[in-house]
């Protein structure tokens, strides 16, 4: 695989699985990455958080309920807690008995398969982001995964320890809702790569900017063949989806008849 850098520049768009595909099986579980690399996608996406034991693992809520048969923060959890949980029945159960998998699993997994955007969700402020950010990189490049990666958050603070870390780390500043700054300001504040908003925040006022100062921007969640065709319309660079099994093949039917 050639580093993503390279990727985007042969690559126009890219399609992202979002926590895996995360509409056929459940969210940020093996199970829904390795469904996201039979769909095809190039990338997938994953939430990134730390357990109470200060290891990495790919989860998207504060809280357990909604996708295990847990309960509480999952920061209040031991690695070894939270690996007893059922991260699957609560979506199917054919998927009863997937785990909470740790982020250097599923890092292996998509080794020389796919790029990867690691979520970093938003850190309460303190000293400890900028140990974490480098824990994060360190991990990255302990399974030579540093050059297919890029680090996508909502908390433009952490983007900005991982570029003061690294400096050809690859960032995406995601729209904090209701900022209504423009995408320049946004990357320009964080010296992020790119651009990241919801489907409800694209507008031609955004898109224009980040045409006029060629920001890449993405935007989550495209779920459906009108959504990715109005993105499209719209300038995207990219996009996350639950559904890659449906929009990578109007994607490829789309941009094999324009
Ligand atoms: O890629 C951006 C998207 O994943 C952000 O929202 O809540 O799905 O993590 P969320
Ligand atoms: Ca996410």
């Amino acid at each position: 695989m050639i580093p993503f850098n390279e990727f985007v520049e042969e690559n126009s768009f890219v399609v992202c699985a979002h926590r895996g595909a995360s509409g056929i099986a459940p969210e940020n579980t093996v199970a829904a990455v390795e469904r996201a690399l039979e769909s095809g996608a190039p990338m997938v996406e994953i939430d990134v958080q730390y357990t109470r034991d200060r290891q990495m693992v790919v989860f998207h809520d504060d809280t357990l309920e909604r996708t295990t048969n847990g309960t509480g923060l999952i920061t209040d959890r031991s690695l070894d807690e939270l690996q007893e949980l059922d991260a699957g029945s609560w979506f199917s159960p054919d998927f009863a008995g997937e785990r909470i998998p740790k982020l250097v699993d599923v890092l292996e997994q998509m080794r020389g398969r796919a790029y990867v955007n690691i979520e970093i969700k938003p850190r309460p402020a303190s000293e400890q982001t900028a140990r974490e950010m480098a824990e994060l990189l360190n991990l990255v490049r302990s399974v030579e995964m540093f050059n297919k990666c890029v680090f996508s958050s909502f908390d433009h603070a952490a983007l900005v320890y991982i570029r003061s870390i690294a400096r050809d780390a690859r960032t995406i500043a995601l729209n904090v809702p209701g900022d209504m700054r423009s995408p320049a300001r946004v990357v320009g504040a964080c010296g992020a790569d790119g651009f990241g908003c919801s489907l409800e925040e694209v507008n031609r006022q955004r898109a224009d900017i980040c045409q006029h100062f060629r920001i890449p921007y993405g935007v989550y969640t495209v779920n459906t063949p009108q959504e990715l065709e109005f993105v499209l319309d719209h300038g995207a660079s990219g996009i996350v989806t639950n559904m890659p099994h449906v929009i990578i093949p109007h994607y490829r039917t789309i941009s094999s008849t324009s």
